[in-house]
């Protein structure tokens, strides 16, 4: 039987695009993950904030240029969109930011983020979420944005709301940290969302 509800995003507009360089104010940019940056992913998995918050599997050289290799293919099959936050000078990564989950029949995609201490503190994740939404709604064409986080996680939560995330509600003993199971909290925007843009 034919599904009379087509799909949000028609399949192949992603993967017929290029993932684009998106300019930040403050300096910043955020552009596609190269081999070359693999070092600052195995920075990150060593950095006691990232580890807590984010969990990500201990890296080597090699497992992290596969990884960058991986989320490649990840943005052809329409799966995933992850970009690197680097300052437009050196283009040295200090953080990560994306749409992890992506669903295009369904028009929903989760952010996924974290920034080195090197990045931190000047707003660049707030402008970077920001940037990735406008993307998501107005070049991809999705419909519905998350981002999760723990409840003790207090400065994603200010990204989150300082990006016009609303909080819809908490998500009981919902992801299991390094200290046991946390709740999250779940925030999202609707491409119609009146808010900071
Ligand atoms: C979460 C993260 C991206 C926020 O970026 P940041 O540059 O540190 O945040 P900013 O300095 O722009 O601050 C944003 C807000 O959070 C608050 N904040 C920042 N660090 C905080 C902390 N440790 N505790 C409480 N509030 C904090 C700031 O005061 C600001 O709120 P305000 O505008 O109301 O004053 C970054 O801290 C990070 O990557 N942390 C480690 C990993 C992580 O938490 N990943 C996210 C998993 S969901």
């Amino acid at each position: 039987m034919i599904n009379p509800i087509g799909p949000v995003v028609p399949p192949g507009r992603m993967k017929q695009t290029r993932q684009p360089d998106i300019a930040l104010s403050g300096g910043m940019h955020l552009r596609p993950w190269r081999e070359s940056d693999a070092q600052v992913l195995v920075q990150s998995c060593i950095d006691p904030d990232i580890q807590h918050w984010n969990r990500p599997d201990r890296l080597t050289t090699d497992t992290a240029r596969e990884k960058i290799a991986r989320w490649k293919l990840r943005w052809q099959n329409e799966e995933a969109a992850l970009w690197a936050i680097a300052p437009a000078d050196d283009d040295v990564p200090v953080g990560l930011i994306g749409l992890a989950d992506l669903d295009l029949r369904g028009g929903s995609g989760e952010f996924v983020y974290w920034l080195l201490p090197a990045g931190r503190g000047r707003g660049a994740m707030v402008n970077a979420t920001l940037a990735v939404s406008q993307w998501a709604f107005d070049t991809l064409g999705l419909h519905r944005l998350r981002i999760t986080h723990s409840v003790a996680n207090t400065a994603s939560c200010r990204v989150a709301t300082q990006a016009g995330f609303r909080l819809e509600g908490t998500m009981r003993s919902a992801l299991l940290h390094s200290d046991g199971w946390h709740d999250e909290h779940l925030h999202a925007r609707i491409r119609d969302d009146t808010g900071p843009s």
